[in-house]
């Protein structure tokens, strides 16, 4: 499929290739965009159902086995208060009907692990389209946390910024936008503090991540759960939990970040970045859908609008961008 959303919107026909099977959707890919997040929302409203007849099947049981024990003891005292004669009379009669009994026990079992299986399956299917984000502990009040004040920034003979003045404030979304070499990597790096202006303020609060188009954010030798663990600096035990809702679990969560697909790499870096309650107060990205399909830039999308941190984003993806409610663009 091919990974150009603008491009993707002019057709009338899309055909997607999950988990191999082949689903046709007859329209554009805002069309289909919208259509994955009903069939979504249906997923999600069977899995409550199936939960409730889960639980009503397993209150049926119960009360079955608590009337068959009332009816055993019952029968007991009765027994002891029989005489010989009609003892055998009283047990065809209770055979009888233990069989029956035995009967529909059995087919509310069968009819209970169907609803497990089923209900396995819908959570299958929607952990593997989501991923939740904690809800962080950023400050909501608000405050500046960029100021670059008459900034100059040059490689060499190069000048890429000259007297450039810029400010962003808590929770606030800003898309760079500008040609090719027009300075917006360089920009993402001074306010990342990766380079020195040559002259000019630059001041920042609070803690920043910089994703780069790579995403080479993480340790390439260490396992995913080891990076969820170093980067937000907790416990591994801890990271674990973390991993698990960001779609790595059991083995996949000790895999070696340097063999994860690019889907898996995305993933694992938001599971380090925005995954603990220790988010960043500004997130940079640059051309952070570059490289990646249409389901990991939704699961980004959806990432980044649960995060309510600062956003400062270098893209050309329109339809992205759309997704996110930037509140002000700035031109290089
Ligand atoms: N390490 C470098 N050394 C010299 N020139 C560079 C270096 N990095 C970028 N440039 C130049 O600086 C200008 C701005 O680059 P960049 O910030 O990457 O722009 P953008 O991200 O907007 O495309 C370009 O002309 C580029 O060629
Ligand atoms: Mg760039």
């Amino acid at each position: 499929m091919s990974h150009d959303r603008e491009l993707l919107n002019q057709m009338d026909m899309l055909l997607e290739l999950h988990n191999g099977k082949l689903s046709v959707f007859g329209g554009n890919y805002d069309f289909y965009v919208d259509q994955k997040r009903q069939i979504q929302a249906s997923i999600e409203s069977k899995y409550t159902d199936a939960q409730k007849e889960i639980a009503r099947l397993n209150a049926t049981i119960t009360k079955a086995q608590n009337t068959r024990q009332h009816h055993e003891s019952k029968q007991q005292k009765d027994k002891a208060n029989k005489s010989a004669g009609s003892k055998i009379a009283v047990n065809a009669l209770k055979g009888k009907s233990q069989e029956t009994e035995a009967k529909r026990r059995k087919l509310i079992q069968a009819k209970l692990s169907k609803q497990l299986e089923y209900s396995a399956e819908l959570s299958a299917e929607l952990r593997n389209d989501t991923i939740k984000i904690p809800l962080s502990n950023i400050k909501v009040y608000d405050k500046e946390i960029v100021r670059l004040e008459n900034v100059y920034f040059s490689y060499g003979e190069k000048s890429v910024l000259s007297d450039f003045n810029f400010t962003m404030r808590t929770g606030e979304r800003v898309r760079l936008c500008g040609n090719n070499g027009a300075g917006k990597t360089t920009l993402l790096k001074l306010i990342s503090g990766v380079l020195w202006p040559s002259s000019g303020n630059i001041k920042t609060s609070g803690n920043i991540a910089y994703l780069n188009q790579d995403l080479s954010l993480l340790n390439l030798d260490k396992s995913v759960v080891e990076n969820i663990a170093e980067y937000a600096g907790i416990l591994q035990h801890n990271a674990h939990a973390i991993a698990a809702s960001f779609g790595f679990r059991g083995d996949a969560s000790k895999k070696k970040v340097s063999v994860l697909s690019g889907g898996e790499l995305l993933k694992a870096t938001l599971a380090a970045v925005l995954g603990t309650e220790k988010q960043p107060d500004l997130l940079i990205l640059d051309e952070p859908t570059n490289n990646l399909d249409i389901k990991s830039t939704l699961i980004l999308e959806d990432a980044l609008n649960q995060y309510s941190g600062a956003i400062l984003i270098v893209s050309h993806d329109e339809a992205f961008i759309k997704g996110l409610q930037i509140d002000s663009e700035v031109i290089l």
